[in-house]
């Protein structure tokens, strides 16, 4: 049956994604597709289009990835695709392609619940070599996902707190609008943040200092929008983006702190999601463990974004437990932790 080794799919929002590990964790192969430039024009992702350029494109891209790993289908011994919080039809396609070659090659298959695949990722062997024991706090700060979770084992998850209106990466990508930069905005925002001064404006910092680790961040992108209708010339734009960041930067510091002190029993503070990315919420957050004397554990960036990786890694998780699913396995759209 195979030689030990894992498929993972990703196909819940605009990346389509392949990986192969082996049962040790050790990654042969990955690949990512991003659909950017598909939904770009739209400013967002539109999920018919998505689903479309994952059937499109994930033929070509497990046949990569399966090639470059030097196996075939016949070397695998089990299918891990994610299966789940999403947008369905990218969902379906991601689940069902998984299921057609575990059913083909008679292996396991194993519906990953994203939001455990970013859970898990720093447990990879490449991100944590000398380990990572449970329990430890993850904050998941993603365009769709904003949560706070104690990762007290495979399967065993407590959301500490969430946001209450956007996730932290939508309140990025709604300012780095309301400031005419193009779509998703996070990253220019970073870029336009440079040399501004962080003080210059004074935005609020939702919930600082309330109990609990709920995130509200629709106060600060109103406040954003503010500011730009009275007028700014282009250090104005600078201070405001530079002031913005310092903003969510605080209160996820705040947030991450109340949620430590939830969970005592805490070995590191984790980071995933695309705004790990940023070099102010990192800092701010690297600030937050070093005073409670814990790591801070952020994967790499291309494992901290949407990726198979992750997905094979949860599955190998989950076969370690002697668990995998049924092929009739229905994706979920909505699938909370
Ligand atoms: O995890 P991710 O790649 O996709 C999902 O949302 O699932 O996160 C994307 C989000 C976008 O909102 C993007 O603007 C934001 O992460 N992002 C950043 C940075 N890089 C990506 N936000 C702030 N600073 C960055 N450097
Ligand atoms: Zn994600």
């Amino acid at each position: 049956p195979g030689d030990g080794l894992v498929l993972g799919l990703e196909s819940s929002c605009d990346e389509t994604a392949a990986a192969v590990l082996r049962a040790d964790g050790t990654v042969l192969a990955e690949a990512v597709l991003s659909q950017l430039a598909d939904h770009a024009p739209f400013g967002g992702v539109v999920p018919e289009i998505a689903a479309r350029a994952h059937l499109a494109h994930l033929p070509a891209l497990v046949a990569r990835v399966l090639a470059e790993a030097g196996t075939t289908p016949a070397g695998l011994s089990a299918v891990a695709a994610t299966s789940g919080p999403g947008l369905i039809g990218g969902l379906i396609v991601g689940a069902s392609f998984g299921k057609g070659i575990a059913a083909a090659r008679d292996i396991p298959f194993i519906a990953v619940n994203h939001l455990e695949a970013h859970a898990l990722s720093p447990r990879l062997p490449s991100v944590s070599p000398e380990g990572l024991p449970f329990p430890y706090l993850l904050l998941l700060l993603s365009g769709g996902h904003c949560q706070c979770v104690a990762v007290e084992g495979v399967g065993q998850h407590r959301r500490l707190g969430s946001t209450l209106d956007d996730a932290v990466g939508e309140a990025f990508d709604k300012s780095a609008k309301l400031l005419g930069l193009p779509w998703p905005g996070g990253p220019h925002l970073e870029r336009l943040a440079v040399g501004g001064d962080p003080a210059r404006f004074p935005l609020p910092r939702p919930l600082l200092g309330r109990p609990g680790c709920d995130f509200s961040f629709s106060g600060l992108k109103t406040a954003v929008a503010q500011q730009v209708a009275k007028g700014l010339d282009e250090a104005g734009r600078r201070h405001l983006a530079a002031s913005f960041q310092e903003a969510v930067a605080a209160t996820l510091a705040d947030r991450a702190r109340h949620a430590l002190a939830m969970l005592p029993a805490a070995t590191a503070l984790v980071v995933a999601g695309g705004v790990a990315a940023n070099g102010a919420v990192r800092a701010a957050l690297a600030e937050v463990a070093r005073k409670a004397g814990l790591p801070l554990v952020a994967p790499p960036i291309r494992l901290c974004t949407d990726n198979a990786v992750m997905v094979a890694w949860a599955g190998i998780e989950r076969l370690r437990l002697g668990l995998s699913d049924p092929l009739d396995h229905a994706p979920r759209p909505r699938w909370p932790l």
